[in-house]
């Protein structure tokens, strides 16, 4: 199985994780960046409520064919207990029948989105095959 791993991070944290990862697991990875990176006020504000709503940021294009790929293993920053606004905006590009796997990196180690990225993926026909809290 030809696995992606892809990354979104703010700050750092998930980008080291992610590639650690990559690296342990010989697989490719590709960052998503966001067409404009926010301003920390902008993160904490506009960001945070785009997060918590599930509501996508335009993202520059990734830089590799997501379809190409069977497994995806995603790794985000949770903005106030959900992925930022540039996952959700990953998300909704996903291929259909794609297995993923959900790395959250927060400080706390909590989020509290499990069932509704568990529904996205449904709604793609895509299967969650793990999803971890990691406290960074
Ligand atoms: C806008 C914003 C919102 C955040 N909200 C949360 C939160 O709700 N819970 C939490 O544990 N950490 C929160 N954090 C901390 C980050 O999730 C944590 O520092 C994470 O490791 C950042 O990953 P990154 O360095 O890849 O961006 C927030 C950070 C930012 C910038």
């Amino acid at each position: 199985m030809k696995t992606l791993v892809i990354f979104y991070s703010y700050t750092g944290n998930a980008k080291r994780l992610a590639q650690e990862f990559a690296a342990k697991e010989a697989a490719d990875i590709v960052e998503i960046k966001d067409a404009r990176r926010p301003v920390k006020l902008k993160a904490y504000s506009l960001g945070c409520f785009a997060a918590i709503r599930g509501k996508p940021w335009p993202i520059q294009p990734p830089e590799v064919d997501l379809a190409a790929y069977n497994r995806l293993v995603l790794f985000s920053p949770v903005w106030a207990g959900s992925p930022p606004p540039a996952i959700h905006a990953v998300l909704a590009q996903l291929p259909d029948g794609k297995t993923v796997s959900i790395k959250l990196v927060s400080a706390s180690g909590k989020s509290n989105c499990k069932e509704r990225l568990e529904a996205v993926l449904k709604a793609k026909d895509c299967t969650l095959e793990g999803f971890e809290d990691i406290k960074a």
